[in-house]
């Protein structure tokens, strides 16, 4: 089964509605080229909350919409009084996508794996795709635990989720230790860890769902290491934090069609 390749990009708190927009404007329409040339390529971007509607406006006045939004936050109640938060339904009036269980979240907010679960299906119920973050830190690492850690974080964020949905998920795998240190993963140990997670949704899920999840590598994703990442069998794509907003976004997107893998 032949997946989409997905590039995302998490803009984290950097941009304001007015820089998003104009952000967006200049390098939708190359992002959306690009997409044209090889129909294999998606690619979905994650501004903050309090420019989404802009950004949305924006894309909008696109001829071609190849580019989907996504939000990097929500809660999972209907509404009510929840100061600060979006809720499901309304993240969906913008977006396709929401980011979930991001290790920021994780470690500056306190959100933990059961949290996330109850997004996750919230996001389910309300027809978002979520698109959930697991990784382990530094001492994790060193210590050897890495499989176990992510092992623990899927069975409880996903717990409950039935195999249709399991389906229709996108894992991003950020080991900490990677994200925003300029020093990403070695492209052959995060497909090892891609390998690992298909095969315990194999397990978990079934054939089908393992064969249509889509694995995403995140931490330190340049236009320099993309293409090492996305020749692993079982990765699909990039998560993009740092540089999602910049021009190297487009060049990492570029790097990862197929004219840009020819070269
Ligand atoms: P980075 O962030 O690309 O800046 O390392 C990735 C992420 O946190 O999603």
């Amino acid at each position: 089964m032949k997946r989409t390749t997905i590039i995302a990009g998490n803009w984290k708190m950097n941009l304001g509605p007015d820089e998003a927009s104009r952000f967006v404007a200049r390098i939708l329409p190359q992002l959306n080229q690009i997409i044209e040339e090889d129909t294999h390529l998606t690619s979905v971007i994650f501004p903050p909350t309090i420019a989404l509607a802009t950004v949305r406006s924006v894309m909008q006045t696109s001829p071609t919409q190849h580019v989907e939004l996504g939000a990097q936050h929500m809660y999972f109640a209907e509404k009510g009084a929840f100061t600060g938060e979006s809720s499901p339904a309304m993240v969906k009036q913008l977006c396709s996508y929401v980011l979930l269980g991001h290790s920021e979240r994780r470690t500056i907010f306190g959100e933990t794996s059961q949290l996330i679960n109850r997004k996750v299906l919230a996001a389910y119920e309300h027809g978002l795709k979520p698109m959930l973050c697991v990784g382990e830190n530094l001492t994790q690492h060193a210590n050897g635990a890495s499989q176990e850690v992510i092992a623990e974080q899927l069975r409880t964020s996903l717990a409950a989720v039935n195999v249709e949905e399991a389906a229709q998920l996108t894992i991003a795998y950020e080991p900490l230790w990677a994200i925003g240190t300029r020093k990403a993963s070695d492209a052959l140990s995060a497909g090892n860890m891609a390998h690992f997670i298909r095969a315990l949704y194999m397990t978990s899920y079934g054939q089908t769902a393992a064969d249509a999840l889509h694995i995403l590598y995140g931490g330190s994703v340049t236009s320099a290491n993309v293409a090492g990442f996305i020749s692993q069998a079982d990765i699909d794509g990039v998560l993009a934090g740092g540089a999602s907003v910049t021009d190297d976004f487009v060049a990492i997107l570029h790097n990862a069609s197929k004219r840009g893998r020819e070269r």
